[in-house]
């Protein structure tokens, strides 16, 4: 398909694999690349040797496009940057943060830049941050979103309305059918996350996958909006930090529960209970934990279906 993703980043399908912590490694990123989408090494969760180690393995385990994704929330910030440019990574999805501080850095170097948002005003300042490309993330979203609760549908449309720059939808899409209906309002191409967190290339541990397939609707919640909001899912970990809201809270306490590396000890290590389980709302549409290609294929083929059944419409 040609439009203008496909074109900006070289690729056979307006499908990109989002970034995200602990579970997409190269070996996902390069199945998404070989398939025919961009796949996208989540940096979040790698020190920068990991890094530098995953970006390599990318590049032989494929010769097609791929981009890292880099919330710039995280320590070693100019260290992970150098090795991007380095090792001559062609895309760069920046998140969480001011896309003003590293846009020109890699504009200089010939570098493609796009930036997550979660809201119009965001996308606004993206756009004149000089970024080629915008992902606009619903609140449906799996992982760290904004504090506005915009959905997907309400997002895209608004966003489209305000910049002239390629725009990707993420938040709630798993299916062509939603890959269809973004673009309908507007957006170029998708980026989909949960989806690829049930995946089997992707490094998240196989009983969060397992847990992903058996989860139902109302199973997850956008919550801890006052440190970094995230939408997780309602075991343990989440019901612990519900009662601290109950009892009413305060920033400290929440960050003690928190701690360090509780994302790590649920999708990483397995830990169903005391871990951090980040995924969207759409997790209760996935059934099974399929290859990268079969996904893939398998959006393409219900995106050319829905697209015949509209014209009954
Ligand atoms: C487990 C998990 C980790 C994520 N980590 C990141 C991240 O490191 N950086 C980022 O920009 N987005 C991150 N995201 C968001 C995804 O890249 C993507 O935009 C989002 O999942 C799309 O919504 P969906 O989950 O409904 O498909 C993460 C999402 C999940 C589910």
């Amino acid at each position: 398909m040609k439009n203008r993703i496909t074109s900006l980043f070289a690729i056979k399908y307006p499908i990109v694999q989002g970034g995200m912590v602990w579970a997409s490694g190269w070996k996902l990123a390069s199945a998404v690349s070989n398939a025919g989408g961009l796949g996208v090494i989540g940096a979040g969760s790698m020190y920068p040797e990991v890094l530098r180690e995953n970006i390599l393995k990318c590049q032989k385990a494929t010769d097609k496009p791929f981009a890292v994704n880099v919330p710039m929330l995280y320590p070693n910030l100019n260290e992970i940057m150098n090795i991007i440019v380095e090792l001559g990574v062609e895309i760069v999805f920046t998140s969480a943060g001011n896309p003003k501080i590293w846009t020109t850095f890699f504009k200089e170097k010939g570098i493609v830049v796009v930036h997550v948002v979660s809201s119009v005003k965001f996308a606004i300042k993206a756009e004149s941050a000089g970024v080629d490309a915008i992902v606009a993330e619903g609140f449906e979203a799996g992982g760290h979103n904004g504090r506005d609760e915009t959905t997907t549908l309400t997002l895209i449309p608004s966003v489209k309305e305000k910049i002239k720059i390629p725009l990707i939808a993420a938040g709630g899409i798993a299916t062509g059918d939603a890959m269809l209906a973004t673009m309908v309002l507007g957006a170029d191409a998708v980026q989909v996350g949960s989806r690829f967190v049930a995946c089997t290339e992707a490094s998240s541990h196989p009983s969060f996958k397992n847990k992903i397939v058996s989860i139902g609707e109302g199973d997850t919640h956008l919550t801890l909006k006052e440190l970094a909001p995230v939408r997780l899912i309602k075991n343990k970990f989440y019901k612990d930090i519900q009662s601290l809201y109950e009892n009413g809270t305060n920033i400290n306490e929440l960050k003690n529960l928190l701690g360090r590396g509780r994302a790590k000890k649920g999708m990483f290590e397995g830990d169903m209970d005391e871990g951090e389980l980040e995924i969207g709302q759409v997790a209760s549409m996935i059934h099974d934990i399929k290859s990268a290609k079969d996904i893939i294929n398998d959006m393409m083929r219900e995106f050319e279906e829905a697209k015949k059944r509209v014209v009954t419409i």
